[in-house]
């Protein structure tokens, strides 16, 4: 099958390669799903580049310790392993590889077959075309798992979301309006007229404004890009106000782990931190949710499994708006 291999770190257009791979053979639990369209996220950027620095002795030190990217997957079952129930061949699916980090040997998805646990599986909601079912997998229910199990926004709290114009801001600001509450979202210039589409009452161009110096106050922020210290973030809250900081930040050697580390150890009582969880239930919800016109896919660009580098450039100049697509038909 078609594979798109990783050499080394480096430069995603020189690093990321069309190749040939056999195809897996679906384990206990596992099912075989021809890979339809998929999506770029961050974890992708970080491994392709080979930062933060730091990381390396995780991710793997002269190249990633797995040599195919990707985690989101919406397709076709091909084929279903033992004990699994619930998917058969010919399915319309949509899930998630993620194994929670960086795992020699992980499956990816930038590829015509891959082997998705079916636990993180879910049938495709028949209205999402196949490129929008990938691109609400780890943006979407990461949002979802902020807004609704993390923050627990409830009908009229203030909500700030910091970056609302990528990937994840732009399913956040959507969710956080469908809970009830009054979005304010960040972003620049070119943005502002997306975000406000997408539910924000109040949108603050950072080109002009930077908003711990503004006078409001929210009950939660969250912070998808971290370009201030989460302890200046943290002015705008409201005394029970919550602080979701969430970025890995521009940082070559650290990124924010300092600042990550800092939380975790010292924790304010006001910091939350957010996990990806691709569970059945968790893509079912927000599946939901896209189908019923609650919340949209906001898809920047759809690029062709060949130009999987090229895709991975983009999102990694942190311009995207929403989503950056591959499909691989
Ligand atoms: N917790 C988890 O499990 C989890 C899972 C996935 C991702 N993440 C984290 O979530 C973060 C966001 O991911 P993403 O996919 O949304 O990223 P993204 O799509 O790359 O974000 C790009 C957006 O960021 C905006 N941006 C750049 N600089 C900004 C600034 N100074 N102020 C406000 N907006 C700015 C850009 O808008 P402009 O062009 O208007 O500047 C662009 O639309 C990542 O850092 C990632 O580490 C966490």
């Amino acid at each position: 099958m078609r594979t798109i291999l990783q050499s080394g770190y480096g430069e995603p257009e020189r690093v990321l390669v069309q190749g040939e791979s056999d195809i897996p053979t679906p384990g206990d639990g596992e099912v075989l799903v021809r890979v339809h369209a998929t999506s770029v996220n961050t974890p992708d950027c970080l491994a392709t580049l080979g930062v933060p620095y730091a990381l390396r002795p995780v991710m793997g030190l002269r190249a990633p310790v797995s040599p195919v990217r990707g985690s989101d997957v919406a397709g076709v079952v091909e084929a279903v392993g033992a004990h699994v129930t619930g998917f058969a061949p010919g399915d319309a699916v949509f899930g998630s590889v993620w194994t929670g980090g960086y795992k020699r040997g992980a499956p990816g998805t930038f590829c015509e077959y891959t082997v998705v646990p079916a636990t993180q599986l879910a049938h495709k909601p028949a209205k999402l075309s196949f490129e929008e079912a990938a691109g609400a997998v780890m943006s979407g229910v990461t949002a979802l798992v902020a807004m609704r199990d993390v923050a627990r926004v409830r009908a009229g709290q203030q909500v700030l979301v910091n970056g609302a114009s990528g990937g994840l801001g732009t399913f956040a600001v959507q969710l956080a309006r469908a809970l009830g509450a009054v979005v304010t979202g960040v972003c620049s210039t070119r943005n502002v007229e997306l975000v406000r589409s997408l539910g924000a009452s109040h949108v603050i161009d950072y080109t002009r404004t930077s908003y711990p110096e503004q006078d409001a106050r929210y009950d939660v922020v969250m912070d998808n890009v971290m370009n201030h210290p989460p302890s200046v973030s943290a002015r705008v809250l409201t005394a029970n106000g919550v602080l979701l900081p969430n970025s890995i930040g521009t940082h070559k050697w650290l990124g924010t782990l300092p600042s990550m580390a800092f939380g975790a150890l010292f924790k304010s009582r006001q910091w939350r931190t957010i996990q990806f969880v691709p569970s059945r239930k968790n893509l079912e919800d927000i599946g939901a949710l896209i189908q019923s016109g609650a919340v949209k896919v906001v898809i920047d660009k759809t690029y062709p499994l060949a130009q999987a580098g090229k895709a991975v450039a983009h999102m990694a100049s942190r311009r995207a708006r929403g989503q950056i697509v591959l499909s691989a038909m």
